[in-house]
């Protein structure tokens, strides 16, 4: 073989080896998106739409939960988790010494979804022993599902709303494993409050804020220490604190 000839077969094999790993690495990405995108973008689309009834209040809250809790429980969760990235995810967290680490979600991979969602979206990272701190919320509807990792959950009907404190009563409190699910309306489960009991564990949120159409305040979270004063029948009552003094005594 001449220096010329040579030179020309190495190009080629460089260009056919190329070629190859392209078209791998194409195949792949089909195979990817074969096994999974079908799954979850259906789920999405349902998520998509349950939030669009609730949000325009074509179903009451507590109906909302109970369609969330359904589509939640019905999760192909690997195939979530694969959606979501969430291995890249989880191996850039940068635990905080106290409560959760609130991460940003990612629907890139997500096909058919309108561009205005009306849902809010997270992903709570915590290290074991750290806490979603208690708290209740106004006019807003949300759900939780674990995504990896174990934690303690403790939910409490919220029976009365005073100016600085809730009158509770507990209603949940158990573990939760990943593909575990709760959620929360101004109507059932009001306050919430998670504990990771493994070395990490991660949940996912999504909320839907002004789902309580006669409801006078603004939708957000209010903190509370939900044990803060044992009354008779089983109930609390509810200080209202800030998210530090929630933080110092439950984070
Ligand atoms: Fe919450």
């Amino acid at each position: 073989m001449s220096d010329m000839t040579r030179r020309m077969f190495a190009r080629e094999s460089l260009s056919a080896l190329t070629a190859v790993a392209l078209i791998e690495a194409l195949a792949a990405r089909r195979l990817f998106g074969r096994d999974v995108s079908p799954i979850v973008d259906g789920w999405f689309r349902e998520l998509d739409l349950i939030s669009r009834e609730v949000h325009d209040h074509k179903v009451k809250d507590v109906e909302f939960q109970k369609k969330l809790e359904d589509l939640y429980a019905r999760v192909d969760l690997p195939a979530l988790l694969k959606t979501l990235d969430f291995d890249r995810i989880a191996a850039g967290v940068n635990y905080p010494t106290h409560g959760a680490k609130s991460l940003p979600v990612d629907f890139k991979n997500v096909s058919g979804l309108p561009t205005n969602l009306v849902f809010g979206r997270q992903i709570f990272a915590m290290k074991r022993g750290r806490s979603v701190v208690p708290h209740g919320h106004d006019n807003m509807s949300t759900g939780f599902l674990v995504l990896n990792g174990t934690l303690r959950g403790r939910h409490f009907d919220r029976l009365e709303d005073n100016k600085d404190h809730y009158i509770v009563r507990p209603t949940i409190d158990r573990s939760f494993q990943p593909g575990e699910c709760s959620s929360i309306s101004d109507h059932k489960d009001n306050v919430h409050w998670f504990t990771a009991e493994s070395e990490h564990a991660f949940i996912f949120n999504i909320h839907v804020i002004g789902t309580d159409p006669g409801h006078v305040k603004k939708p957000g979270r209010v903190y509370v220490d939900p044990l803060g004063e044992k009354l008779a029948g089983g109930l609390y009552k509810a200080p209202k604190i800030t998210y530090g003094r929630a933080n110092e005594l439950y984070g």
